[in-house]
């Protein structure tokens, strides 16, 4: 047996991707001779709707006695109700808090045959590979207190923002490692003119970089980073940020490639590299989509891109990793579109029809 699978679609198009998803991992089991047990549950805002909860101990369980999670997306305008304290998105908070996936690995990377699709001017686009790691189980996400009240003179709310020294050091740790088999450059984004927690960040990233002298590191500030994503995007190889400076960064990086329907990530506890694996979380970026949900007309290749991570970091199938990216890469260069990445004139294809594409390529 080759891979432990808990498959968790969510809501909303978390459905139709995972089941391309799905189909890649019965594709590579078959070209490649490997085999994989899949488990399916319920979680998110369907889950509230069956079990009154988002996440039930039963499938957290059942997480943490896997490889590895493929998750689809939560959320959506039925459980967007401020009165009730539920919502979908506490499921996958919990599974990254439990599971303890400190780290999130958010590669950016454009295709040359969607170039002409982005808002963005192709110059700007040449040569643009980088990675965000975005701290994830810390900081105003996570920390107490964390509260909305009533006092005398009106309403008030509170969300802490904390980071220990520990929690920055291992995610910069993986971050540096990481640039360390890739450009060796590593820039880390901050707000250390005005925080006391990125002031902390900063100290200990300077300190973890006294182990890695042939690592090029930079500061930089949150506000003047999301300006060079667009304008320098290029410059950047690993990208190191905290949990919500890397929420709101990675959004904004997803315009670069086309659309937020092409970005997978990994969510991770150890340091996926030489070879060692690591139990991980694989979902893409992109949210349920209520507007299009049930269509059949999602992009499914952010889902199926994070099936090849899953497969290079959880199971440290290499090679069945990169050829799932061939496919997705031919599959693109022969033209086939979803509507999210298609040109005007452009036939379009469904969401099904994308993933018998790129899994026949497989
Ligand atoms: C993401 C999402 C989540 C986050 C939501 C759904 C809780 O936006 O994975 O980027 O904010 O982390
Ligand atoms: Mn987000």
């Amino acid at each position: 047996m080759d891979g432990k699978i808990l498959l968790l679609p969510g809501d909303g198009i978390g459905f139709e991707v995972t089941e391309q998803a799905l189909k890649i991992l019965t594709a590579i089991s078959k070209k490649h001779n490997r085999s994989f047990t899949i488990e399916k549950d319920i979680v998110g805002g369907a889950a509230i709707d069956k079990y009154g909860k988002p996440l039930k101990r039963d499938t957290l369980n059942k997480a943490l006695n896997s490889d590895a999670i493929l998750f689809g997306a939560v959320g959506g305008p039925k459980w967007d109700d401020p009165t009730i304290d539920m919502r979908p998105e506490d499921s996958i908070l919990t599974l990254r808090k439990e599971l303890g996936l400190f780290a999130n690995i958010r590669p950016i990377r454009i295709y040359d045959s969607l170039i002409d699709k982005s808002v963005i001017k192709p110059e700007i686009l040449a040569n643009v590979d980088f990675i965000v790691i975005r701290e994830l189980t810390g900081g105003l996400y996570f920390a107490k207190p964390k509260r909305r009240y009533t006092t005398r003179t009106g309403e008030k709310a509170v969300d802490t923002l904390r980071y220990s020294e520990q929690e920055i050091q291992r995610v910069v740790t993986l971050a540096f490692e990481l640039a360390q088999s890739r450009k060796k450059k590593l820039t880390s984004v901050d707000k250390a003119n005005v925080l006391q927690t990125s002031r902390l960040w900063r100290d200990v990233v300077k300190k973890v970089s006294e182990n890695y002298p042939d690592i090029a590191l930079d500061h930089i500030l949150v506000d003047a980073c999301a300006m060079e994503l667009i304008q320098k995007p290029s410059k950047f190889d690993v990208i190191v940020a905290e949990n919500m400076f890397g929420d709101i960064l990675t959004d904004e990086a997803s315009v670069l490639s086309a659309s937020m329907g092409m970005l997978p990530s990994a969510s991770v506890r150890e340091i996926p590299i030489e070879g060692r694996t690591t139990l991980g979380l694989y979902e893409p970026i992109h949210g349920t989509a209520p507007d299009i949900a049930g269509k059949g007309i999602a992009n499914p290749i952010a889902a199926i891109l994070s099936t090849a991570l899953l497969l290079r970091y959880s199971l440290g199938l290499t090679e069945e990793a990169a050829a799932v990216e061939l496919a997705v890469n031919k599959v693109l260069e022969s033209g086939l579109r979803t509507s999210d990445i298609a040109k005007d004139n452009e036939q379009v294809i469904s969401t099904e029809e994308m993933g018998n594409a790129i899994a026949a390529l497989i």
